[in-house]
């Protein structure tokens, strides 16, 4: 499963799931770039990503300002002149009651989870064109699959990103654009832990699991269309 000679542009980048990816990517012949707002952590990955070969700009960035969006795809094509794939994986995932859901935290996780997708995706279609196509995974979850009483925003925030894929995939079949939605179940990261502090995480899914399954679906050849990726943890599992 190689990415000689292509582009990734992950954002999220600096831990947790995004990292893996563009971990995964650039071992597997991509240059990268990578953003999110902690400067630290993309500084860091950008080292890991330069220490296997591959170029790699690493781009602060605050999902939420639509400027920053768009800043962030065209010092991607500066970079390195296009994307081929596209991860958008940055996300919120913070739970409440349905009567004390803040609106600013409705908001905020449709700003991170669902449009700044639809921006960059944007961004980035008609470039993604003129190169004879590209890929899109937008990692959703199983959370945009089923809904739990306790998470109303980040349900909603998924099912839409999985929509929003579907039609991308289905927009992006004429022009050789792939889009996938890719749904884990619990995976063991900093978003993990804070909603659930006394689970043991060596009991759960890992970062790689997912950058694994990204990579393989970033890597299928155009023939095929793989709109939804799901991964599970199996509830008999015992370590
Ligand atoms: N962990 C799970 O169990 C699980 C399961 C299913 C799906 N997912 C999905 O997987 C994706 C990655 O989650 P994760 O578990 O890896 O989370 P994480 O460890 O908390 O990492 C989230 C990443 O998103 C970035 N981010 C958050 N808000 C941002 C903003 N406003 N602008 C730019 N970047 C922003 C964070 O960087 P900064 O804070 O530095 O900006 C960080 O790099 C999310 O879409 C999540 O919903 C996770």
């Amino acid at each position: 499963m190689r990415l000689d000679g292509q582009v990734a542009l992950v954002t999220g980048a600096g831990r947790g799931i995004g990292r893996a990816c563009a971990l995964a990517f650039a071992n597997a012949g991509a240059d990268v770039v990578v953003a999110a707002r902690t400067t630290s952590e993309l500084e860091d990955v950008r080292g890991d990503i330069m220490a296997v070969g591959r170029r790699c700009a690493a781009v602060p960035t605050d999902l939420t300002e639509e400027s920053q969006v768009n800043r962030l795809a065209d010092e991607a094509l500066a970079a390195f002149g296009g994307v081929d794939v596209l991860v958008n994986n940055a996300g919120v995932a913070i739970h409440h009651a349905v009567p004390d859901i803040p609106t600013d935290v409705w908001d905020l996780t449709m700003a991170v989870n669902v449009r700044a997708p639809f921006l960059l995706t944007r961004r980035l279609w008609d470039h993604m064109v003129e190169r004879g196509g590209g890929c899109i995974l937008n990692v959703a979850s199983v959370s945009g699959k089923r809904a739990g009483a306790g998470n109303a925003t980040y349900s909603a925030s998924k099912y839409a990103i999985i929509g929003f894929t579907e039609s991308l995939s289905k927009a992006g079949r004429e022009v050789n654009i792939r889009a996938c939605a890719v749904c884990p179940g619990p995976v063991a990261t900093v978003m993990r832990a804070g909603n659930n502090p006394t689970e043991d995480p060596t009991g759960i899914l890992t970062p790689n699991d997912i950058a694994e399954l990204a990579l393989f679906v970033a890597t299928r050849p155009a023939r095929v269309v793989l709109q939804e990726a799901v991964m599970e943890l199996n509830p008999s599992w015992s370590g």
